[in-house]
């Protein structure tokens, strides 16, 4: 097993820069099926979650190749449209391949992504947008199979703005006959960001950003080129991390716009914040004073952040108030940090966190990604030299964790235990 071996108490000081957006890349990789064409990719991070869904494509019949810096992308030859099992289980968000795969071929088999560590994640809103855009699926033995002689817009409305079903929406209809009109739609920056792409290939999408979004049918698409926005969670996971350590940091290629709920709560912590274009500067006071967090869809507080403040407000002053309204089961990185000596108490949706003046080394395991880096920022802020074990949650979602941290004075190693 991989560990994260980290020596804590250092306050942590410099420049990170920011990687392209996970979130927003799994989405655009799934619409370069659309086009058939060559589509060249900036910015794409190098971490398991796009490695696995290049590797999807590439068992589709894709060509795909890495240069420095960019991926290049040949979707002509691709003729299968069955996502392979062993692949949907080990990352769920695989299942918005299903929509690009619908959108070129009309047909698409998957299996059922199955929960993970945060919750049951079913995909009824997406089954159900695909319904109402005449495809018919048929559920037997553990897989899903979509098939339709064309896809024909409509209305759809959304009982919850979840990010998957708007994109999935959104892939299934961009070659599709007819308007298609999403209602209570995700605003997630990541879905303007595919829109972005797709609308570059000759796509015709309106709204995306907001709750209403108008996808216009179009019957071919062009050869691109186009760099993914960058990882708005990334920027907030470091600034919570030198916050936690009472430290200074600058990030690179970040956009500030993006993250607004995180850099006011911060400041509420007492955090000082400058921000200009692509550049966000922290400067973090002494002692982080308590703050409450409610998580919402976007613009409100990102769940994904949820665990990195609690795990930042362990060493506040004073008592905060989490309430996850998102995910049913997103606390368990807490079962971790009271083996550092975090005092948290779990009620339901709600987590108080009663400040302690320190965290000290323990051993602690990852169950998911976001709580795993939870974990990373307990060690960076405790006393004494905390090991992380399970880190392959961590490696899915952040580009080069222990150098960026490195480059601002962490010591942090990565061990086989
Ligand atoms: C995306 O997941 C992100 N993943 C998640 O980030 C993020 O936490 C989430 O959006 C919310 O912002 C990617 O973009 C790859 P949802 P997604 O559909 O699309 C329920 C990370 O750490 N729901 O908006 O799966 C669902 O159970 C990951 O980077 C249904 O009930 O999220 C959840 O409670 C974790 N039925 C809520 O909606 C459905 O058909 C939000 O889910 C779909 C979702």
């Amino acid at each position: 097993m991989l560990s994260y071996i980290i020596e804590g108490g250092r306050k942590l000081e410099g420049t990170i820069l920011i990687s392209g957006s996970k979130n927003a890349s799994l989405p655009i990789i799934a619409g370069t099926i659309l086009s058939s064409k060559i589509t060249k990719l900036y910015h794409v991070p190098n971490i398991h979650d796009t490695q696995i869904t290049l590797k999807i494509l590439k068992l589709l019949g894709c060509k795909v190749k890495k240069e420095r810096g960019k991926i290049v992308i040949d979707t002509k030859l691709m003729k299968k449209t069955e996502i392979p099992e062993d692949l949907m289980r080990q990352m769920r968000s695989t299942v918005i391949m299903a929509g690009a795969i619908l959108g070129r071929f009309k047909e698409a088999t998957f299996s059922y992504p199955g929960g993970c560590e945060i919750g049951a994640r079913p995909i009824d809103l997406h089954l159900s947008a695909f319904r109402k855009l005449g495809i018919n699926i048929e559920e037997k033995g553990g897989f899903i199979h979509c098939k339709c002689d064309k896809i024909i817009g409509t209305e759809i409305n959304l009982d919850f703005p979840s990010v998957g079903a708007t994109e999935n929406i959104i892939l299934a209809t961009v070659l599709a006959e007819g308007i298609t009109t999403i209602t209570n739609a995700a605003m997630e920056p990541e879905i303007e960001d595919l829109a972005k792409f797709l609308n570059k290939m000759g796509a015709k999408i309106e709204g995306a950003g907001t709750n209403i979004i108008k996808i216009t049918g179009v019957t071919q698409l062009k050869e691109v080129s186009y760099k993914v926005m960058p990882d708005r969670i990334e920027a907030g996971t470091y600034l919570c991390m030198v916050a936690a350590t009472g430290g200074k940091v600058k990030l690179l290629n970040a956009e500030p716009e993006h993250i607004t709920p995180i850099l006011h709560k911060l400041q509420e912590c007492g955090c000082m914040i400058e921000t200009n274009q692509k550049v966000i500067t922290l400067e973090a006071p002494k002692k982080l004073k308590a703050v409450d967090i409610k998580t919402m869809p976007y613009p409100g507080f990102p769940t994904d952040m949820q665990s990195i403040f609690g795990s930042m407000l362990t060493t506040a002053k004073g008592t905060s108030v989490l309430v996850e309204n998102i995910f049913e089961n997103r606390y368990k990185y807490t079962q971790e940090l009271k083996k550092m000596g975090a005092k948290i108490q779990i009620e339901g949706k709600m987590a108080v966190i009663k400040g302690v003046r320190k965290l000290s080394a323990s051993k602690v395991e990852s169950h998911d990604l976001r709580g795993g880096a939870a974990l990373v920022l307990a060690g960076l802020a405790g006393k004494g030299t905390t090991q992380v074990n399970h880190i392959e949650y961590i490696q899915r979602g952040y580009e080069n964790l222990e150098e960026k941290l490195q480059t601002i004075g962490a010591k942090i190693k990565i061990k086989n235990t």
